[in-house]
Protein backbone atom coordinates (compact mmCIF):
# COMPACT_ATOMS: atom_id res chain seq x y z
CA UNK A 1 0.00 0.00 0.00
CA UNK A 2 2.91 2.99 1.03
CA UNK A 3 4.53 1.86 -2.30
CA UNK A 4 1.16 3.01 -4.25
CA UNK A 5 2.18 6.89 -4.58
CA UNK A 6 5.96 6.62 -5.01
CA UNK A 7 4.83 3.88 -7.69
CA UNK A 8 2.37 6.62 -9.47
CA UNK A 9 4.70 9.20 -9.04
CA UNK A 10 7.24 7.13 -11.12
CA UNK A 11 4.39 6.52 -13.87
CA UNK A 12 3.55 10.06 -14.12
CA UNK A 13 7.50 11.06 -13.92
CA UNK A 14 7.60 8.83 -17.28
CA UNK A 15 4.65 10.15 -18.96
CA UNK A 16 5.68 13.72 -18.23
CA UNK A 17 9.18 12.98 -19.63
CA UNK A 18 7.49 11.46 -22.36
CA UNK A 19 5.01 14.16 -22.89
CA UNK A 20 8.51 16.54 -23.16
CA UNK A 21 9.78 14.56 -25.62
CA UNK A 22 7.04 15.07 -28.37
CA UNK A 23 7.98 14.98 -31.57
CA UNK A 24 8.31 18.66 -32.64
CA UNK A 25 8.19 20.17 -36.12
CA UNK A 26 9.88 23.52 -35.25
CA UNK A 27 13.07 23.49 -36.74
CA UNK A 28 13.89 26.94 -35.72
CA UNK A 29 13.62 25.51 -32.02
CA UNK A 30 15.41 22.55 -33.13
CA UNK A 31 18.77 24.73 -33.93
CA UNK A 32 19.12 26.82 -31.09
CA UNK A 33 18.43 23.86 -29.10
CA UNK A 34 21.69 22.52 -30.75
CA UNK A 35 23.55 25.99 -30.21
CA UNK A 36 22.61 25.73 -26.71
CA UNK A 37 24.07 22.23 -26.61
CA UNK A 38 20.91 20.30 -26.08
CA UNK A 39 20.22 17.15 -28.41
CA UNK A 40 18.43 17.02 -30.95
CA UNK A 41 16.67 13.83 -33.08
CA UNK A 42 16.28 14.50 -36.46
CA UNK A 43 15.32 12.80 -39.55
CA UNK A 44 18.27 12.06 -42.20
CA UNK A 45 17.32 10.13 -45.92
CA UNK A 46 19.20 7.04 -44.69
CA UNK A 47 17.89 7.05 -40.82
CA UNK A 48 17.23 9.11 -38.24
CA UNK A 49 21.10 10.72 -36.23
CA UNK A 50 20.58 12.05 -32.21
CA UNK A 51 22.42 15.18 -33.14
CA UNK A 52 24.73 17.64 -31.10
CA UNK A 53 26.44 21.01 -31.72
CA UNK A 54 29.67 19.22 -33.06
CA UNK A 55 32.13 21.43 -30.93
CA UNK A 56 30.70 21.05 -28.04
CA UNK A 57 32.22 18.36 -25.71
CA UNK A 58 29.73 18.18 -22.94
CA UNK A 59 26.74 17.79 -25.81
CA UNK A 60 28.56 15.24 -27.73
CA UNK A 61 29.38 13.75 -24.36
CA UNK A 62 25.55 13.02 -23.56
CA UNK A 63 25.62 11.44 -27.13
CA UNK A 64 27.42 8.68 -25.53
CA UNK A 65 25.66 8.38 -22.71
CA UNK A 66 21.87 8.35 -23.86
CA UNK A 67 23.26 5.67 -26.59
CA UNK A 68 25.13 3.93 -24.17
CA UNK A 69 27.90 3.72 -27.31
CA UNK A 70 31.42 3.10 -26.26
CA UNK A 71 33.57 6.40 -26.11
CA UNK A 72 35.96 5.16 -28.69
CA UNK A 73 33.54 5.07 -31.53
CA UNK A 74 33.90 8.20 -34.33
CA UNK A 75 31.00 9.86 -35.27
CA UNK A 76 29.65 11.58 -38.01
CA UNK A 77 30.25 15.38 -38.85
CA UNK A 78 26.78 16.73 -40.94
CA UNK A 79 27.42 20.01 -42.30
CA UNK A 80 24.92 21.95 -44.62
CA UNK A 81 26.74 21.97 -47.90
CA UNK A 82 30.38 20.95 -49.16
CA UNK A 83 31.37 24.73 -48.61
CA UNK A 84 31.84 23.78 -44.91
CA UNK A 85 34.23 20.95 -45.83
CA UNK A 86 37.34 22.47 -45.54
CA UNK A 87 36.55 23.10 -41.91
CA UNK A 88 36.41 19.83 -40.94
CA UNK A 89 38.73 18.33 -43.36
CA UNK A 90 42.10 18.67 -45.03
CA UNK A 91 44.46 17.47 -47.52
CA UNK A 92 41.43 16.38 -49.48
CA UNK A 93 41.77 13.71 -52.81
CA UNK A 94 40.62 14.93 -56.00
CA UNK A 95 38.43 11.72 -56.46
CA UNK A 96 37.03 12.44 -52.93
CA UNK A 97 36.19 15.99 -54.26
CA UNK A 98 34.18 14.57 -57.10
CA UNK A 99 32.46 12.15 -55.24
CA UNK A 100 31.13 15.22 -52.82
CA UNK A 101 30.07 17.02 -56.01
CA UNK A 102 28.18 14.08 -56.98
CA UNK A 103 26.30 12.50 -54.28
CA UNK A 104 25.92 15.55 -51.78
CA UNK A 105 23.45 15.94 -50.43
CA UNK A 106 22.80 12.61 -49.93
CA UNK A 107 23.64 9.55 -48.17
CA UNK A 108 27.64 8.98 -48.22
CA UNK A 109 30.09 9.40 -45.90
CA UNK A 110 33.19 10.39 -46.57
CA UNK A 111 36.37 9.48 -44.31
CA UNK A 112 39.08 12.50 -44.33
CA UNK A 113 42.05 13.74 -43.00
CA UNK A 114 40.65 15.32 -39.96
CA UNK A 115 41.87 19.37 -39.19
CA UNK A 116 42.12 20.85 -35.68
CA UNK A 117 38.11 21.62 -35.48
CA UNK A 118 37.94 17.30 -35.46
CA UNK A 119 38.69 17.01 -31.90
CA UNK A 120 39.08 13.47 -30.11
CA UNK A 121 35.96 13.64 -28.92
CA UNK A 122 34.64 13.18 -32.47
CA UNK A 123 37.31 11.15 -34.36
CA UNK A 124 37.66 8.53 -31.62
CA UNK A 125 40.82 10.03 -31.50
CA UNK A 126 41.76 8.85 -35.49
CA UNK A 127 43.62 11.00 -37.21
CA UNK A 128 40.68 10.91 -39.82
CA UNK A 129 36.71 12.58 -39.69
CA UNK A 130 33.86 11.58 -41.39
CA UNK A 131 31.63 14.16 -42.73
CA UNK A 132 28.17 14.06 -44.31
CA UNK A 133 25.87 16.58 -45.82
CA UNK A 134 22.41 14.34 -45.81
CA UNK A 135 19.70 15.54 -48.31
CA UNK A 136 16.71 15.32 -46.25
CA UNK A 137 14.96 18.25 -46.27
CA UNK A 138 14.20 18.70 -42.64
CA UNK A 139 18.33 17.53 -41.77
CA UNK A 140 18.86 20.21 -44.55
CA UNK A 141 16.59 23.19 -42.79
CA UNK A 142 18.12 22.48 -39.62
CA UNK A 143 21.62 22.54 -40.67
CA UNK A 144 21.29 25.26 -42.64
CA UNK A 145 19.46 27.30 -39.89
CA UNK A 146 22.02 25.79 -37.30
CA UNK A 147 24.95 27.22 -39.85
CA UNK A 148 23.22 31.03 -39.78
CA UNK A 149 23.33 30.70 -36.04
CA UNK A 150 27.64 29.90 -35.89
CA UNK A 151 26.98 26.49 -36.08
CA UNK A 152 30.05 24.41 -37.73
CA UNK A 153 28.72 21.06 -37.64
CA UNK A 154 26.38 18.18 -36.18
CA UNK A 155 27.64 15.20 -35.16
CA UNK A 156 25.09 12.72 -35.25
CA UNK A 157 25.32 8.57 -34.90
CA UNK A 158 21.83 6.44 -35.83
CA UNK A 159 18.96 7.56 -33.45
CA UNK A 160 18.85 4.09 -31.58
CA UNK A 161 20.08 2.55 -28.59
CA UNK A 162 23.90 1.28 -28.97
CA UNK A 163 23.87 -2.31 -30.59
CA UNK A 164 19.89 -2.12 -31.73
CA UNK A 165 18.31 -1.34 -35.12
CA UNK A 166 18.60 1.60 -36.30
CA UNK A 167 15.66 4.09 -36.33
CA UNK A 168 13.47 5.36 -39.82
CA UNK A 169 10.92 7.74 -37.99
CA UNK A 170 10.03 9.49 -35.40
CA UNK A 171 7.84 7.63 -33.96
CA UNK A 172 11.14 4.97 -33.33
CA UNK A 173 12.65 7.52 -31.91
CA UNK A 174 10.35 8.03 -29.18
CA UNK A 175 9.90 4.29 -28.68
CA UNK A 176 13.77 3.79 -28.35
CA UNK A 177 15.14 7.15 -26.66
CA UNK A 178 12.71 9.38 -25.39
CA UNK A 179 12.58 7.79 -22.37
CA UNK A 180 17.07 8.57 -22.31
CA UNK A 181 17.00 12.07 -23.41
CA UNK A 182 15.85 15.05 -21.16
CA UNK A 183 14.00 18.32 -21.05
CA UNK A 184 15.43 20.97 -23.93
CA UNK A 185 16.30 17.82 -25.92
CA UNK A 186 13.91 17.88 -29.17
CA UNK A 187 13.14 14.98 -31.55
CA UNK A 188 11.87 16.50 -35.02
CA UNK A 189 9.66 14.96 -36.95
CA UNK A 190 9.68 14.50 -40.74
CA UNK A 191 9.32 12.58 -43.65
CA UNK A 192 9.66 8.90 -43.06
CA UNK A 193 13.67 8.02 -44.19
CA UNK A 194 13.67 7.08 -47.84
CA UNK A 195 16.48 5.05 -48.00
CA UNK A 196 16.22 3.41 -44.60
CA UNK A 197 19.74 1.82 -44.49
CA UNK A 198 22.77 4.13 -43.28
CA UNK A 199 24.76 5.88 -45.57
CA UNK A 200 27.88 4.33 -47.54
CA UNK A 201 30.84 5.05 -45.89
CA UNK A 202 33.76 5.68 -48.56
CA UNK A 203 37.73 5.76 -46.45
CA UNK A 204 39.12 8.34 -48.78
CA UNK A 205 42.62 8.77 -46.58
CA UNK A 206 44.31 6.61 -49.23
CA UNK A 207 45.59 7.22 -52.88
CA UNK A 208 42.08 4.47 -53.92
CA UNK A 209 38.63 4.96 -52.27
CA UNK A 210 37.77 2.11 -50.23
CA UNK A 211 34.13 1.24 -49.04
CA UNK A 212 33.63 0.78 -44.82
CA UNK A 213 30.31 0.61 -44.74
CA UNK A 214 27.72 -0.46 -48.17
CA UNK A 215 24.91 1.64 -48.85
CA UNK A 216 22.86 3.49 -51.22
CA UNK A 217 25.51 5.13 -52.92
CA UNK A 218 27.54 2.00 -54.43
CA UNK A 219 30.95 0.38 -55.86
CA UNK A 220 29.70 0.89 -59.24
CA UNK A 221 28.35 4.43 -58.83
CA UNK A 222 32.11 5.55 -56.97
CA UNK A 223 33.99 3.34 -59.78
CA UNK A 224 32.00 5.54 -62.14
CA UNK A 225 32.56 8.85 -60.62
CA UNK A 226 35.96 8.54 -59.73
CA UNK A 227 37.34 6.08 -62.43
CA UNK A 228 39.19 4.59 -59.81
CA UNK A 229 38.91 1.05 -58.44
CA UNK A 230 37.22 1.01 -55.72
CA UNK A 231 38.23 -2.17 -52.83
CA UNK A 232 35.79 -3.06 -50.41
CA UNK A 233 35.92 -3.99 -46.19
CA UNK A 234 39.99 -3.33 -45.88
CA UNK A 235 39.75 -1.34 -43.07
CA UNK A 236 42.29 0.40 -41.30
CA UNK A 237 40.26 2.31 -38.80
CA UNK A 238 37.53 1.58 -36.28
CA UNK A 239 33.91 1.74 -37.79
CA UNK A 240 31.19 0.43 -35.01
CA UNK A 241 29.16 -0.49 -37.53
CA UNK A 242 31.49 -2.97 -38.90
CA UNK A 243 31.23 -4.80 -35.63
CA UNK A 244 29.61 -8.49 -36.20
CA UNK A 245 26.90 -8.48 -33.85
CA UNK A 246 25.34 -4.82 -34.37
CA UNK A 247 21.66 -3.67 -36.07
CA UNK A 248 19.80 -6.49 -33.56
CA UNK A 249 16.17 -6.44 -32.53
CA UNK A 250 15.10 -8.96 -29.84
CA UNK A 251 13.44 -11.68 -31.77
CA UNK A 252 16.53 -14.13 -33.30
CA UNK A 253 16.82 -13.08 -37.10
CA UNK A 254 17.68 -16.39 -39.08
CA UNK A 255 18.82 -15.97 -42.81
CA UNK A 256 16.95 -18.03 -45.65
CA UNK A 257 15.65 -21.24 -43.64
CA UNK A 258 11.72 -22.09 -44.35
CA UNK A 259 9.88 -19.91 -42.24
CA UNK A 260 7.24 -22.19 -39.89
CA UNK A 261 3.85 -20.89 -37.67
CA UNK A 262 4.79 -18.09 -35.63
CA UNK A 263 8.04 -16.48 -37.28
CA UNK A 264 8.04 -13.22 -38.77
CA UNK A 265 8.94 -12.89 -42.34
CA UNK A 266 10.91 -10.69 -44.30
CA UNK A 267 10.91 -11.32 -47.89
CA UNK A 268 10.40 -9.55 -51.27
CA UNK A 269 6.74 -9.66 -52.31
CA UNK A 270 7.54 -12.83 -54.87
CA UNK A 271 8.13 -14.79 -51.76
CA UNK A 272 5.34 -16.73 -50.67
CA UNK A 273 4.04 -16.20 -46.80
CA UNK A 274 3.48 -20.29 -45.74
CA UNK A 275 0.15 -20.87 -43.14
CA UNK A 276 1.06 -19.10 -40.12
CA UNK A 277 3.65 -17.16 -40.56
CA UNK A 278 3.57 -13.23 -39.77
CA UNK A 279 4.45 -11.04 -42.93
CA UNK A 280 6.19 -8.27 -41.70
CA UNK A 281 6.66 -6.34 -44.75
CA UNK A 282 6.30 -7.12 -48.55
CA UNK A 283 8.71 -5.08 -50.67
CA UNK A 284 8.17 -5.08 -54.44
CA UNK A 285 11.57 -3.59 -55.15
CA UNK A 286 15.15 -3.44 -53.53
CA UNK A 287 14.58 -0.11 -52.67
CA UNK A 288 11.60 -0.60 -50.84
CA UNK A 289 12.91 -3.59 -48.87
CA UNK A 290 16.18 -1.08 -47.28
CA UNK A 291 13.38 1.91 -46.57
CA UNK A 292 11.21 -1.17 -45.14
CA UNK A 293 13.79 -3.46 -43.15
CA UNK A 294 14.48 -1.80 -40.07
CA UNK A 295 10.53 -0.83 -38.98
CA UNK A 296 9.84 -4.82 -39.73
CA UNK A 297 12.53 -6.07 -37.25
CA UNK A 298 11.14 -3.36 -35.20
CA UNK A 299 7.77 -4.49 -35.89
CA UNK A 300 8.96 -7.91 -34.57
CA UNK A 301 9.64 -6.81 -31.49
CA UNK A 302 6.62 -4.69 -30.77
CA UNK A 303 4.76 -8.07 -31.14
CA UNK A 304 6.94 -9.85 -29.63
CA UNK A 305 7.96 -12.47 -32.21
CA UNK A 306 10.96 -15.11 -31.17
CA UNK A 307 12.08 -15.42 -34.47
CA UNK A 308 12.27 -13.72 -37.71
CA UNK A 309 13.52 -15.24 -40.96
CA UNK A 310 14.96 -13.05 -43.62
CA UNK A 311 15.15 -13.89 -47.45
CA UNK A 312 17.98 -12.17 -48.37
CA UNK A 313 17.59 -10.25 -51.64
CA UNK A 314 20.09 -10.86 -54.54
CA UNK A 315 22.57 -8.71 -56.56
CA UNK A 316 24.92 -6.12 -56.10
CA UNK A 317 24.42 -2.73 -54.98
CA UNK A 318 21.82 -1.83 -52.63
CA UNK A 319 21.21 -5.84 -52.55
CA UNK A 320 24.45 -6.22 -51.01
CA UNK A 321 24.15 -3.23 -48.39
CA UNK A 322 20.74 -4.96 -47.57
CA UNK A 323 22.78 -8.45 -46.91
CA UNK A 324 25.57 -6.79 -45.08
CA UNK A 325 22.54 -5.11 -42.41
CA UNK A 326 20.65 -9.26 -42.64
CA UNK A 327 24.18 -10.80 -41.42
CA UNK A 328 24.87 -8.31 -38.83
CA UNK A 329 21.00 -8.29 -37.34
CA UNK A 330 21.30 -12.15 -36.99
CA UNK A 331 24.45 -12.51 -35.61
CA UNK A 332 24.62 -14.26 -32.46
O1 LIG B 1 23.40 7.28 -42.51
C1 LIG B 1 24.18 7.49 -41.59
O2 LIG B 1 25.42 7.43 -41.73
C2 LIG B 1 23.58 7.84 -40.23
C3 LIG B 1 22.88 9.18 -40.34
C4 LIG B 1 22.34 9.68 -39.03
O3 LIG B 1 23.76 10.11 -40.91
N1 LIG B 1 24.56 7.85 -39.21
C5 LIG B 1 25.13 6.72 -38.72
O4 LIG B 1 25.97 6.95 -37.66
O5 LIG B 1 24.90 5.62 -39.17
P1 LIG B 1 26.56 5.79 -36.74
O6 LIG B 1 27.36 6.50 -35.70
O7 LIG B 1 25.48 4.91 -36.29
O8 LIG B 1 27.54 5.08 -37.71
C6 LIG B 1 28.60 5.83 -38.22
C7 LIG B 1 29.76 4.98 -38.52
C8 LIG B 1 30.27 4.33 -37.28
O9 LIG B 1 30.39 2.96 -37.55
C9 LIG B 1 31.61 5.00 -37.08
O10 LIG B 1 32.56 4.13 -36.52
C10 LIG B 1 32.00 5.42 -38.49
O11 LIG B 1 30.78 5.82 -39.05
N2 LIG B 1 32.92 6.52 -38.48
C11 LIG B 1 32.72 7.78 -38.10
N3 LIG B 1 33.86 8.49 -38.16
C12 LIG B 1 34.82 7.66 -38.60
C13 LIG B 1 36.21 7.77 -38.86
N4 LIG B 1 36.87 8.88 -38.65
N5 LIG B 1 36.86 6.68 -39.29
C14 LIG B 1 36.20 5.53 -39.50
N6 LIG B 1 34.90 5.34 -39.26
C15 LIG B 1 34.22 6.39 -38.81
MG1 LIG C 1 24.41 3.24 -35.76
Amino acid sequence: MGSEPSALNAAWFVIHKARMLRPTTDIELAAHALVSGQLVAFPTETVYGLGADATNADAVSRIYSVKGRPLNHPLIVHIASSELLSSWAKDIPEYALKLADSFWPGPMTLILKRTELAKDFITGAQESVGVRVPSHPVAQELLRRFTELGGLGVAAPSANQFGRVSTTSSAAVMEDLAGLMRGGDLILEGEDSEIGIESTIIDCTASLPSILRPGAITKEMIRKVTGLEVSEGLSRVRVSGSMEKHYSPMAKVMLDLEAVPGDGLIALSDVVTPAGVIRLCEPSSIEEYASQLYSSLRLADQLKLKRVVAISPKGEGLALAIRNRLAKASAD
